[in-house]
């Protein structure tokens, strides 16, 4: 089977992190996202995939390129502006066989996809999209559907009075490519406000694929940090990457055996820690980190070349690459950018975003 990916979004909740890095190449585990989701669509056979991409997509070509380092075949198209997700796909129109996935590009799922495609034959459907319950759905597109999985009515984003269903649009489709004729060339076209409403207005069988697979999109600093956190207790099924409280320490690293590591954590290559640091799990270092004496870091991600310096704290902060925290800074839930500098004694609270600031010059970095 053939995906197509939407990767063209501009990730605006997510910013600062995405101010220079496109949401789909966001690390998870120091790998990015997109390499995560390659390895779960291979293991459903899927490794013909199509990124539809706008914004940003020049570090995703750098990375992937043709695909074949990675097992796969991997095809770009390119929107000049953002063409919308149902836009995208007609953009990309000339690569895609006669049905195809479509998959939006910040979502961590296990879903099914194979009893996905399965349901989609069997019910002769032209589109089927899968659900998901959420605690709270009026954030997102709510599905009702009869009782043998018929949709019957679309509700994005409703209100509390509105809403008579937990089940969610989840942002993952199977398309017969007829429907493509539906949606007009060169402008922007949504499927969850225009193409699927207008088929169902039109009597297209339109079905739903109910699921309680795990489900989180990375579209909010919470939710980026909430999958890191079941990644590393190994909640989601088919992404066993560690086992219980591990410590993973990669390459090349120097690690004073006077400091308390509590897994889950994980440790990227050449990292320096220094006495009386303490790190608490969840937590992630990029490659690079350096961390002065009694520094706390506690449920974060930092990002690669994190440098702190002595007695720095960090609770459930988001760290870019190359950014410098100088002595005895103090932050919690805070998401810095790429380059930033934060000055000894700052004290950073809940909800604070730095956005990048220009590439420092590599050969005078700044003091700790
Ligand atoms: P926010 O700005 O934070 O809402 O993020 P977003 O627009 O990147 O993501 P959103 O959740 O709105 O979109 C869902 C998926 O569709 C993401 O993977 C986006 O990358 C993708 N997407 C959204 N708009 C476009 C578009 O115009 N073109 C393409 N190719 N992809 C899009």
């Amino acid at each position: 089977m053939q995906a197509l990916i939407l990767v063209g979004g501009e990730g605006t909740r997510l910013r600062p992190l995405t101010c220079n890095m496109p949401k789909s190449m966001v690390p998870v585990l120091n790998t990015p996202f997109l390499d995560h989701f390659f390895h779960y669509l291979a293991g459903h056979g899927v490794n013909n995939i199509v990124l539809a991409m706008g914004h940003l997509s020049r570090p995703i070509e750098e990375y992937f390129g043709d695909g074949s380092r990675f097992g796969i075949k991997l095809t770009y198209a390119v929107e000049s502006q953002p063409m919308g997700t149902a836009g995208a796909v007609k953009n990309a129109e000339r690569f895609l066989e006669s049905s195809f996935l479509v998959i939006n590009g910040d979502i961590f799922t296990d879903l099914d996809l194979t009893a996905m495609l399965d349901f989609h034959e069997k019910r002769r459907a032209i589109v089927t999209i899968a659900l998901t319950p959420v605690e709270d759905p009026t954030a997102y597109g709510l599905i009702e559907t009869t009782s043998g999985d018929k949709i019957t009515r679309f509700l994005e984003k409703p209100s509390w009075d509105q809403v008579t269903t937990n089940m969610i649009n989840a942002g993952t489709y199977i398309l017969n490519k007829e429907v493509l004729k539906r949606i007009p060339a060169g402008v922007n076209h949504s499927f969850e406000r225009q193409l699927f409403p207008q088929l169902l207005e039109a009597g297209e069988p339109l079905f739903a694929f109910p699921s309680n697979a795990y489900w989180m999109d990375i579209g909010t600093p919470e939710k980026y940090l909430k999958l890191h956190r079941d990644l590393m207790r190994g909640e989601i099924k088919g992404y066993q990457v560690v086992q219980g409280n591990v410590v993973k320490i990669g390459q090349n690293c120097t690690i004073s055996p006077e400091t308390e590591i509590i897994g889950p954590v994980f440790i990227g290559n050449n990292c320096v820690i220094n006495r009386g640091v303490k790190i608490l799990g969840s937590v992630v270092l990029g490659d690079g980190a350096y961390m002065g004496e009694d520094c706390i870091v506690e449920s974060s991600i930092l990002w690669s070349n994190v440098r702190l310096g002595s007695k720095v704290t960090l609770r459930e902060c988001l760290v870019a690459n190359d950014s410098l925290l100088e002595n005895n800074v103090n932050a919690e839930k805070t998401v810095l950018g790429d380059h930033v500098t934060v000055s000894r004694y700052s004290k950073l609270g809940a909800g604070t975003l730095i956005w990048p600031t220009a590439p420092a010059n590599p050969a005078t970095p700044g003091k700790l």
